[in-house]
C-alpha cells in the first residue's frame, strides 16, 4: 500500500489531490461542538499544503438522503477548519457542480478547498456499482485525473468501512495514497489483533447486544476478560434468568448472550464480566429519583441506566493489572447527570492502564471528550467506532482494500 509520504517523494507541488477525510463532527446551533476528528485530519493537511498542492477535501456530514440537506452542510465545519489551519479554506456549494468545479479549476499551490457533504449527491451511497462510479468520475475530474497530476489520499479512517465513491470508487480511478491517520489507527488496531500483551481486558458498551454480537464472537476467543456495561448488559443479566425491570432488552439475543457466558478461561471462569449493581430509575432525567440496586435485583418499572459503584470498582480491578485494553461504548446514559459516574469511572480506570489502551471512537470518545478526561492518558484514542470494531472483528475494510488491491 502506497503512504501519502511516497506521494510526497514523487512532489506535489501545483497537483490538485483530492483527500478523503472524516470530518463527521457534532454540530449545536450552527457551530461545530466537538473538533476531535478534524484535528485528527490537520496533519495530512498541512503536509500537502507546505508542500504546494491544492488540496480539495471530500467529507460526509450525517446521513442526508441523497439531497442537499442545510442542516447537514458542512460549512460550519470549514469555518473551524479555517480556524485551526490558520488560513483560509475555501468551501464549494456543491460536491462536483458548479460551483466545484470553477473552485477547483481556478485553486492555487497551498490552498485548500472543502466540498460540500459528499453524501448529497445520491452516487455517494448508492448500491448501484455503475451510480456510485459515475459519482466517483466527477470527483475524480476536480483533480484534473491522472494525467494532470492528480492523486487520492484516503484519510477517512472513520469511513472506511463504507463502500462509498468518495471512500472506494475513488481510488480505483486515481492514483492513491494511504494517509498518516489512516495508517496510524490501522497500526494500533493491528496490535489488538496480533500478539496482544497480556491480560487483553475488553470492555463494552452502548444500548444494543445486536450490534455487538459479530465482535463479541470475534474477541471472546482472543480476550481474557471481556466486560459488559451499557445498556446491553441487561441482555446478559436477563440471559442468567434474572428479572431487569424495565430496562433495554433484546429478547432474541438471549440465547446469543446466554453462549457468551459459556465461555470460560483455563481456570473455568466465564470471560464474560458483568454488572453487580445498577443505578435505577423510572425515567431518564436529569432530576431522576435514582437508586442502586443489585444487577439481579432490578425492580420492576425500574430502568436500569448505569453501572453501580461496586461494578466500577470490579471493573476498574480487571483493568488495573491490564496490559492491553480496547474501550468500546458508554456504560450508562453519560449525558444525563444522574447516569454518568458509571461510564466516567470506567474511562478512569482505562486512562490509569499501565499498557496499550485504546478508545474505539464514537460514543466512548465523546464521553472521554465530553467527561474531560485528559486525551493524552490514553494509548490511542481511535476516530473512527463502526470501523474499529468492523476491523477487530476481521472484516474487510473496502477503503483499505481498495488501496491495497488496485
Ligand atoms: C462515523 O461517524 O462513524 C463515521 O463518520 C461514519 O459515519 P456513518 O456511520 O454515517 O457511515
Amino acid at each position: 500500500m502506497r503512504t501519502l509520504d511516497d506521494l510526497l517523494k514523487h512532489g506535489v507541488k501545483g497537483r490538485r489531490i483530492l483527500v478523503r477525510s472524516d470530518l463527521n463532527v457534532p454540530l449545536k446551533d450552527g457551530r461545530v461542538a466537538g473538533d476531535g476528528r478534524i484535528r485528527a485530519s490537520l496533519p495530512v493537511f498541512v503536509k500537502l499544503l507546505e508542500r504546494g498542492a491544492r488540496v480539495i477535501v471530500a467529507a460526509h456530514l450525517g446521513r442526508p438522503k441523497g439531497e442537499p440537506d442545510p442542516r447537514y452542510s458542512l460549512g460550519p465545519v470549514a469555518d473551524r477548519l479555517a480556524q485551526l489551519l490558520g488560513s483560509p479554506v475555501e468551501f464549494a456549494l456543491d460536491t462536483v457542480g458548479t460551483s466545484a468545479r470553477l473552485m477547483s479549476a481556478e485553486m492555487k499551490d497551498g490552498e485548500l478547498l472543502l466540498l460540500e457533504n459528499v453524501r448529497f449527491n445520491p452516487g455517494e451511497t448508492s448500491k448501484d456499482d455503475q451510480e456510485r462510479l459515475e459519482f466517483a468520475r466527477h470527483l475524480a475530474f476536480l483533480t484534473g485525473g491522472e494525467d494532470e497530476g492528480g492523486a487520492f489520499v484516503e484519510d477517512a479512517f472513520g469511513a472506511v468501512h463504507r463502500k462509498h465513491a468518495s471512500v472506494y470508487d475513488i481510488a480505483t480511478l486515481l492514483p492513491h495514497y494511504c494517509g498518516d491517520l489512516v495508517r496510524d489507527e490501522l497500526a494500533v488496531l493491528r496490535q489488538l489483533t496480533g500478539s496482544p500483551d497480556r491480560p487483553y481486558v475488553v470492555v463494552l458498551g452502548g444500548s444494543k447486544v445486536s450490534d455487538k454480537l459479530a465482535v463479541i464472537d470475534s474477541l471472546l476467543p482472543k480476550v481474557d476478560r471481556l466486560l459488559v456495561g451499557g445498556g446491553m448488559c441487561f441482555t446478559f443479566l436477563a440471559a442468567q434468568g434474572h428479572e431487569v425491570g424495565d430496562s433495554l432488552l433484546e429478547p432474541d439475543q438471549t440465547e446469543a448472550c446466554r453462549g457468551f457466558l459459556d465461555v470460560r478461561d483455563e481456570d473455568g471462569a466465564s470471560k464474560v464480566v458483568l454488572p453487580t449493581d445498577i443505578v435505577v430509575a423510572a425515567d431518564v432525567t436529569e432530576h431522576a429519583a435514582t437508586s442502586v440496586v443489585p444487577a439481579n435485583a432490578i425492580p420492576p418499572g425500574q430502568k436500569g441506566l448505569d453501572i453501580g459503584p461496586d461494578t466500577v470498582r470490579t471493573f476498574g480491578d480487571a483493568l488495573a493489572g491490564a496490559k492491553t485494553v480496547f474501550w468500546n461504548g458508554p456504560m450508562g446514559v453519560f449525558e444525563v447527570a444522574p447516569f454518568v459516574a458509571g461510564t466516567r469511572g470506567l474511562a478512569e480506570a482505562v486512562a490509569a492502564v499501565d499498557g496499550l489502551s485504546v478508545v474505539g471512537g464514537g460514543d466512548s470518545a465523546a464521553a472521554v471528550r465530553a467527561l474531560k478526561i485528559d486525551a493524552g492518558s490514553f494509548g490511542h484514542i481511535s476516530t473512527g467506532g463502526g470501523a474499529s470494531l468492523e476491523f477487530l472483528e476481521g472484516k474487510t475494510l473496502p477503503g483499505v482494500a481498495v488501496l491495497e488491491e488496485h
